[in-house]
């Protein structure tokens, strides 16, 4: 098919003319640069909206992560298991800070880390875990704390893709671990193209995580309120991992509207559920009961007598955007890793990312049911 009667992309954006006028202010007030009053108020807001304590504004996820691991004292000559089903932001920031990953495998039904075999990974020199929210369902963190608190263990929570999602009532970013990082990135809920930001109650771990943000000093605002002439000392050295003032106005508004764009994710998810799930060869994703999604992607499981590749390349041909679900980090040639994690390996082999967006219209949703049953109909035949 060479003219598709449809193109739907696979992720959107959904940002406008607020978001402009956003933009606009920060110009007019002359601060465009990071840790400024913006970034302030987001920060207020972003914590209220995870219910954390603290949150600080960062550039996105892997430097929020980075922060994480080096707060909480991961170095040289220590493990972090992570996640293995995941964008490999996760076990990079653990290689940033100099420590070494160790991947566990995940459920095979949400595709979060598999608290039944993690015990196992447990040795002298882990230091803490890093569970992901896999594409914005939270893992088990209830699970994951009480393994955690019972082995000495701190926990962190990779939220990148999970903002607006729930566990036991409670928002992604408050749900068990020392710390959350969230990803602000273009494909995720809400954005400001790039972004990310770190929550926690700690307010000592926060309060050194916010130099280390700003080179190892503490930012101009905190220092503007001072009739001294206050000269910041270093006394280790930090990064620039400040979310710009820009960036931080277009957070604030797309933070108001994540209500709404969740709302509509969840629609298209559930159209998606019903359409799709009678399809043979095709799973449609499990939530756990307890639990909600933010839906930053939506993730079909693809098996006999379908093949994902072959599935993905109809799709594409017939204008519906879609890609591989995420990375077995473990046989990413970086790590050279001697594990094996075959639930993982097999949810990287047969996953497919749909589209999944806030902007998808009902003709857009029946569209890419219509093709996918087309296209699954053709191939058995
Ligand atoms: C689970 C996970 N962690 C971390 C990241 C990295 O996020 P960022 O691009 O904001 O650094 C991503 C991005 O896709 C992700 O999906």
């Amino acid at each position: 098919v060479n003219d598709p009667i449809r193109n739907v992309p696979l992720g959107q954006p959904t940002v406008g003319d607020e978001e402009l006028q956003a933009v606009a202010e920060v110009f007019a007030s002359g601060w465009l640069s990071g840790a400024g009053p913006a970034c302030a108020a987001l920060e207020k807001e972003f914590a209220e909206a995870t219910g954390a304590e603290h949150a600080l504004t960062t550039t996105n996820c892997g430097s929020a992560l980075h922060l994480a691991l080096q707060v909480l004292g991961a170095g040289p000559g220590d493990e972090v298991i992570v996640s293995d089903y995941t964008f490999p932001a996760t076990s990079h920031a653990v290689v940033w800070a100099g420590a070494t990953p160790v991947f566990a495998d995940v459920r095979p039904d949400t595709g979060n880390i598999d608290t039944d075999s993690l015990a196992a990974l447990v040795t002298p020199r882990t230091v803490g875990i890093i569970a992901v929210d896999l594409v914005g369902q939270p893992a088990d963190f209830l699970q994951l704390r009480e393994l955690a608190d019972k082995a000495g263990l701190w926990l962190v929570e990779d939220a990148a893709c999970s903002s607006g999602a729930t566990y036991m009532g409670r928002p992604a970013g408050s749900i068990g671990a020392d710390l959350a990082a969230f990803s602000f990135h273009g494909r995720k809920g809400i954005t400001a193209g790039e972004g990310g930001a770190l929550v926690g109650n700690d307010s000592d771990l926060m309060e050194r995580a916010r130099r280390l943000h700003t080179y190892g000093i503490a930012p101009a605002l905190t220092r503007e309120a001072s009739s001294q002439l206050a000269i910041p000392q270093f006394e280790e050295i930090g990064h620039n991992y400040r979310m710009s003032e820009v960036q931080a106005a277009i957070m604030r508004v797309q933070l108001r509207r994540l209500p709404d764009l969740i709302a509509a994710r969840t629609r298209a998810a559930e159209f998606y559920n019903r359409e799709l799930s009678g399809i043979n060869g095709i799973s449609v994703p499990v939530v756990a009961p307890d639990r909600t999604h933010s839906w930053q992607s939506y993730l079909i499981e693809i098996d006999d007598p379908l093949d994902r590749d072959a599935v993905a390349i109809e799709l594409r041909a017939r204008g519906v955007g879609c890609n591989f679900g995420t990375y077995a980090a473990h046989l990413q040639p970086v790590y050279q890793a001697k594990q094996s994690c075959p639930i993982s390996a097999g949810l990287f082999s047969r996953h497919l990312a749909i589209p999944m967006h806030a902007n998808l219209a009902n003709e857009d949703l029946e569209y890419v049911v219509d093709v996918i049953r087309t296209v699954a109909a053709n191939m058995k035949s």
